[in-house]
């Protein structure tokens, strides 16, 4: 009787748990402000439409909590209502600023169901700026 053979096991790869999606919305939901806010687990997600493809971030700003799903949309960017940080909703990184949001993992079905990963792909990452500190922020 041999050895059994060693087998290599497979590579790790960070992928979101698909048993586990939640669906949060629906296609249309988001055809003509092209931005929702909802709720995952209990995380506050907003959905943005961009290009036709739906991006998930962290709905409350690393700045000073203001909903991003109430911003504006620019050129792809989010646009914070709070103090004007803007954000790309693909990577969660804040322009000219540090910090991130966490993004999410999206897929859309052919009924376009909008389903959402319950655990973030990036993490969200707090921003050192100095009016983040201060609640009165100027
Ligand atoms: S709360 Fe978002 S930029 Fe200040």
């Amino acid at each position: 009787m041999s050895e059994p053979t060693a087998i290599s096991p497979a590579p790790v790869v960070d992928q979101p748990d698909t048993d586990s999606w939640v669906h949060v919305a629906e296609l249309k939901d988001l055809a003509r402000r092209k931005r929702k806010q909802v709720t995952v687990g209990s995380c506050p997600v907003a959905l943005f439409l961009v290009d036709d493809e739906v991006l998930a971030v962290d709905d409350t700003c690393i700045h000073q909590e203001r909903s991003l799903a109430k911003g504006t949309l620019l050129n792809g960017q989010v646009i914070c209502p709070g103090h004007q940080w803007k954000f790309d909703p693909r990577t969660g990184e804040a322009e000219d600023q540090d910090g991130r949001l966490a993004t999410y993992a999206v897929q859309v079905t052919e009924e376009g169901a909008v389903l959402v990963a319950p655990q973030p792909v990036t993490p969200r990452e707090a921003t050192t700026s100095d009016s983040a500190t201060h609640p009165a922020g100027r």
